[in-house]
């Protein structure tokens, strides 16, 4: 049985996710690459060999001939064409965030409880990826003690979706909030965030987050939209007995020139690429099985939720408490 699979954003995102299944995700025929440009879903789908291009998203999920959904579009649409999905009731992988706001992201999960189906999964796809794994499983292991703290960092070369103030926090950050959140196993109670002053452009300035969770581990993120160096994500988890650091793929290390270094990559895809690959096969696994794989969209609206606390606690300096509603039965 093979999946008819619509692509709805031809983008960065849409373009690699496309690349992933037709190259190396078998099971899938693509059969839709829907983009608001058609010239951009005409030149991913001519690149992939799917069977279809379209421009109006509503009607590509609606479409009889697709069976399950990848949202790639921008943030914005994310919600609004998961409730499609939900509506047609067909499974659907929502890139990251499910929305920047809770309100929405409630709309969803009410949506999906009333279809009575776990239709929803969550681009949120470091929980595949092999070093965020292998430091979950040592730590359940108790090889490390008590998670104490997580020290995160985000840096990105420029910003890719403008420069708000509020993007780094809502649009970077959760992922760091969805994998702390999962690698401790604790809600977040808190969240004070800082900038540093003096940046020659303080919108894209870095900020740095302090969390608190329920169970007493403290989280520290740095996110940086605008570290021109190169996208380097980084993180260590302290516990009682021992830490343990993120390692990302490094291919080679070069001698040259009396130097000896390695190449930082200009964005996620090539740090991240194991866990895509790991976050769709699970996807597809999970439609044959119909047991749910990854982020759900309870876990969606609480990376919203820390990410709408931190916007406040950006605009008034002050530590900001996360708020959320009761987890429903149904994403028990
Ligand atoms: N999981 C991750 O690691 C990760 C990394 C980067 C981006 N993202 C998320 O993926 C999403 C896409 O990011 P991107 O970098 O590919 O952006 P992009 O700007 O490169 O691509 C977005 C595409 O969507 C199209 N589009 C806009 N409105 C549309 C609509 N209503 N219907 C259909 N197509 C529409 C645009 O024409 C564009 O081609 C964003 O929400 C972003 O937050 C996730």
């Amino acid at each position: 049985m093979t999946v008819r699979l619509a692509i709805i954003g031809a983008g960065i995102m849409g373009g690699d996710h496309a690349r992933l299944f037709a190259a190396e995700i078998p099971g899938v025929t693509l059969q839709t690459i829907c983009d608001a440009d058609a010239a951009r879903a005409r030149a991913v789908a001519d690149k992939v060999g799917a069977r279809h291009v379209a421009s109006d998203p509503e009607a590509a999920i609606r479409d009889g001939n697709v069976d399950a959904v990848l949202i790639a579009a921008p943030d914005p649409f994310h919600a609004p064409l998961t409730l499609a999905c939900i509506a047609a009731a067909k499974p659907v992988l929502c890139e990251k965030p499910l929305s920047q706001s809770t309100r929405e992201c409630l709309a969803v999960m009410e949506a999906e409880e009333r279809r009575g189906k776990r239709l929803v999964q969550i681009g949120f796809m470091r929980r595949f990826d092999p070093s965020y794994v292998e430091i979950k499983n040592l730590l359940a292991s108790g090889a490390l003690g008590k998670a104490l703290m997580f020290h995160c960092f985000h840096r990105n070369v420029a910003p890719a979706y403008g420069v708000q103030d509020s993007m780094a926090i809502c649009n970077s950050a959760p992922h760091e909030f969805d994998v702390a959140r999962w690698m401790l196993g604790s809600d977040y109670t808190s969240i004070s965030v800082f900038r540093p002053g003096g940046a020659n452009a303080p919108q894209s300035a870095p900020v740095f987050m302090v969390l608190e969770t329920a169970g007493g581990q403290l989280v520290d993120i740095e996110v940086n939209i605008s570290a021109a160096y190169g996208y380097d994500v980084r993180g260590e988890l302290v516990g009682e007995k021992g830490s343990a650091f993120l390692r990302a793929p490094v291919l080679a290390d070069v001698n040259l020139g009396l130097k000896s270094y390695s190449v930082y990559p200009e964005d996620w895809r090539p740090r991240f690429v194991e866990a895509y690959r790991r976050q769709n096969l699970a996807w597809l696994k999970s439609l044959a099985s119909g047991v749910p794989a990854g982020a759900s969209a309870w876990d969606g609206y609480c990376a919203t939720a820390v990410a709408e606390a931190g916007v406040a606690a950006l605009r008034t300096g002050k530590t900001v408490a996360v708020e959320h509603v009761a987890r429903p039965g149904f994403y028990a």
